[in-house]
């Protein structure tokens, strides 16, 4: 069977690893941005191999898959998604496992997903405002506080900032730090000419986030086990967001702190979510999909976001996880053929996922960038763990170089967290650098104090919710927020519509 993946990093490796593990008889060839030597070797070794060149382009994806003729064409990212990669190859008669680009807005457009939310009353939908200019984002967010202000288009996990704003003699320092805070997510959204809507204001919840991922073909949906992501540059939760810098899975589909009914709850708003994003956009959708939720007291199960594709790094965590012919599911998913399929996941297990990012990673990527690196995957191999390639390009030299970017994923599984624990760090000692940038990973994924601080934490959320859902105020909120395109009166200053 011929695959062709498009996409150039650490979750491609991961569904790479996937796919050629499913059976003897794949031939796997690559589209990347950049000779990414993971994905490089593990399509040579089935005999097929790498093609460097645009990944947001359809006329290469075409290009190329008229070359190969594969039986089936698998989309990682998002980006080729928005591009019309997907389309194009479906219009050019190819089975393709990913998001149209109409089914992709979900991910594409925060406003459009939260618009989808309130449209049929979505189970844990959040309230906001969308703004067209920075005038009328600036002006609205001088009178509400306690928010979170992004960029109205997915940008890679930049832009978003939590604003708690609980200090009312701060007001004028505070004042400032909205304005910019407002600006940076107005600039951010400059590149791309995609987005009608430029800032999105959210109400801001507390709690304990998790990913929980499916894959579907437009009717049948089949949900994979629940991930625990953290997007943090740093131990405890510090520092900048990143792409995410490390995860947790298992045991079962469950993690330690989110329960069956949670999940349940979840997998529930996913389903309903799937369901009328085909009614409105008139295109079934034929690939994965996942919500970025969060354990709330305000809704229990909340919505923060939607991915029109695999999580990075939620896939990786579930790579050794994972039992079942996972090729044969993504092409019964690309044919629309998934109904019945099942997902043998190993039950008794966890894993735990890292990254290693060169210093600098995220704020300044060109220092990031270029730093020779060495990987002794012989010695992890031993481990039992996974070392997948991320932003690594071999140079002409064949040494493995950095890109700026998230540089490697390990995973690695055991029957409990503190062997997984274990295992994870001993597998980052065999990644070194070779000019003495420092590399740098968290330290606190997966470890024993980690998970019981949010088992505790969940724990309290779930304490706020039962008192809510007793007193039938869940959803409720003592701000002044009300659904989108309603008028909020703000009783001390003005009237803002929105
Ligand atoms: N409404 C919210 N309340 C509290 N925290 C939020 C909210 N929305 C986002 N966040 C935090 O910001 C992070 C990034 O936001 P998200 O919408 O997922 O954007 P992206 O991942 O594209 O940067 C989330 O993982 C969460 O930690
Ligand atoms: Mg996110």
């Amino acid at each position: 069977m011929r695959v062709l993946l498009i996409g150039s990093g650490g979750r491609e490796h991961a569904v790479a690893k996937l796919i050629t593990s499913s059976r003897d008889d794949v031939r796997l060839y690559v589209l990347s941005d950049y000779n990414n030597p993971g994905l490089r070797m593990e399509a040579e070794n089935t005999g097929g191999r790498l093609f460097v060149g645009s990944t947001t382009s359809p006329q290469l994806a075409v290009e190329v898959a008229s070359k190969i003729s594969p039986d089936l064409v698998v989309v990682g990212p998002e980006e080729p998604q928005f591009h019309g990669v997907v389309d194009s190859l479906r219009e050019g008669g190819y089975y393709v496992f990913g998001a149209s680009t109409r089914c992709s807005q979900i991910e594409r457009s925060k406003v459009f997903a939260r618009q989808l939310l309130w449209k049929y009353g979505i189970h844990g939908r959040l309230h906001f405002a969308a703004f067209r200019s920075l005038e009328e984002a600036v002006e609205f967010i001088r009178y509400v506080g306690d928010v979170v202000v992004k960029p109205a288009r997915q940008v890679g996990g930049k832009g978003v900032r939590v604003v708690k704003d609980t200090k009312a003699y701060l007001s004028e320092v505070k004042s400032q730090i909205k304005n910019r805070i407002t600006e940076e997510a107005f600039y951010e959204l400059a590149k791309h000419e995609d987005s009608e809507f430029k800032v999105l204001v959210e109400q801001r919840v507390d709690g304990v986030e998790f990913t929980v991922q499916v894959i579907t073909d437009g009717s049948y949906v089949l949900p994979l086990p629940l991930v625990q992501d953290y997007p943090h540059a740093f131990e405890l939760d510090l520092g900048y967001k990143t792409g995410g810098m490390g995860s947790i899975s298992g045991p079962g589909h469950l993690l330690p702190f989110i329960n069956r009914e949670e999940y349940d709850t979840s997998i529930r708003a996913v389903r309903e979510v799937l369901a009328r994003l085909q009614e409105e956009v008139g295109d079934s959708y034929r690939g994965a999909f996942a919500g970025q939720m969060m354990l709330t007291g305000l809704w229990g199960p909340t919505i923060i976001e939607f991915y029109s594709r695999f999580g990075d790094p939620e896939i990786t965590c579930l790579l050794p996880r994972i039992e079942s012919d996972f090729l044969e599911i993504l092409d019964r998913a690309a044919r629309g053929a998934l109904a019945g399929a099942k997902l043998a996941v190993a039950e008794d297990t966890v894993s735990v996922a890292k990254v290693i990012a060169p210093l600098g990673y995220p704020v300044s990527k060109s220092e990031a960038s270029g730093h020779p690196v060495t990987v002794d995957e012989a010695r992890i191999r031993e481990l039992g763990c996974h070392i997948l390639y991320a932003s690594i390009e071999e140079g002409a030299d064949g040494r493995l170089y950095t890109k700026g970017s998230r540089a490697f994923e390990l995973v690695c599984r055991a029957e409990s967290y503190d062997e997984a624990y274990r295992l994870s760090e001993l597998a980052v000692s065999y990644v070194t650098s070779l000019d003495g940038w420092p590399l740098f990973h968290r330290s606190d994924i997966g470890s024993r104090w980690l998970v019981e601080e949010r088992v505790k934490l969940a724990e309290k959320i779930r304490n706020i919710y039962r008192l809510k859902q007793a007193r039938g105020t869940l959803g409720e909120t003592s701000t002044l927020w009300v659904p989108s395109g309603g008028v909020v009166t703000n009783p001390l200053l003005s009237t803002v519509r929105w």
